[in-house]
């Protein structure tokens, strides 16, 4: 799986992404590259961006530029047909299903923005010619896209056979089943004068699967009642 990053800010990369087991991984089960936007800048003092055509604060990355960026990026994968993602606050809200859709294609290149955003007609060029996405990581809104991709890097790769230890612990986790996560407890039995729930030391699996699924439950219910109408209608209830 190669990921591409078309960013200005390719120092920003891997970061965090070599910690633990996707550091781990990185160079077997994963490749990341970048590209810099600003090596295909078009003018001598490598400036990549210019002021907004109707007026207005900020400034907007050229669309001849970062076209020359994507291409390059394009070319690094011989022919074969990579998911191409723009980050940006104005795209589709991304989720679990999102990424494991992402994942089922040879790569990704993520395009960040930055500034004020991209020339419209390059993004509308790549939807149109290479079903380009555009997504969004929440409704809240970064200074680039850069940060947003790690996030979406960290997601998709968690569903790739042989990245987690135990595939169980992504099947079982919050959102698989449209349920948030159970809590969980580890030793001591007693700390601080409370003890684990008393069923988790019983040893009956039946029962701590029932408990664990009503603690599920209940956390839903209370902290995301979206989806736990999401999570009754899909289980006609
Ligand atoms: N760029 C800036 N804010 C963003 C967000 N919320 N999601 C994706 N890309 C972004």
């Amino acid at each position: 799986m190669l990921i591409t990053i078309v960013t200005l800010f390719p120092e920003m990369f891997p970061g965090p992404l070599t910690c633990s087991l996707l550091g781990k991984t990185l160079g077997t089960l994963w490749e990341l590259k970048t590209v810099n936007i600003r090596d295909f800048s078009d003018n001598i003092w490598k400036k990549v961006d210019d002021t907004t055509y109707g007026g207005g604060a900020g400034m907007v990355l050229k669309p001849n530029i970062v076209h020359e960026a994507l291409n390059y990026a394009l070319s690094l994968y011989k022919g074969l047909k990579p998911a191409i993602v723009y980050m940006t606050p104005r795209g589709k809200v991304f989720n679990n299903n999102i990424a494991k859709t992402l994942i089922n294609n040879n790569g990704i290149i993520i395009l960040c923005g930055r500034y004020e955003g991209i020339d419209q007609r390059v993004i509308d060029y790549w939807k149109t010619n290479n079903n380009l996405m555009e997504i969004s990581i929440g409704d809240y809104v970064l200074f680039g896209g850069e940060i947003p991709a790690m996030v979406l890097i960290e997601t998709c790769l968690r569903f790739i056979p042989g990245i987690m230890h135990n595939s169980e612990s992504v099947i079982d986790e919050s959102f698989s089943v449209d349920l948030l996560e159970y809590p969980q407890y580890t030793k001591p039995a007693i700390w601080n004068g409370n003890s684990v729930p008393s069923v988790l030391l019983s040893g009956n699996h039946l029962e701590i699967a029932k408990w664990r699924t009503e603690q599920s439950k209940q956390i839903t219910k209370e902290v995301r009642p979206d989806l736990w109408e999401k999570y009754l209608v899909s289980h006609n209830k």
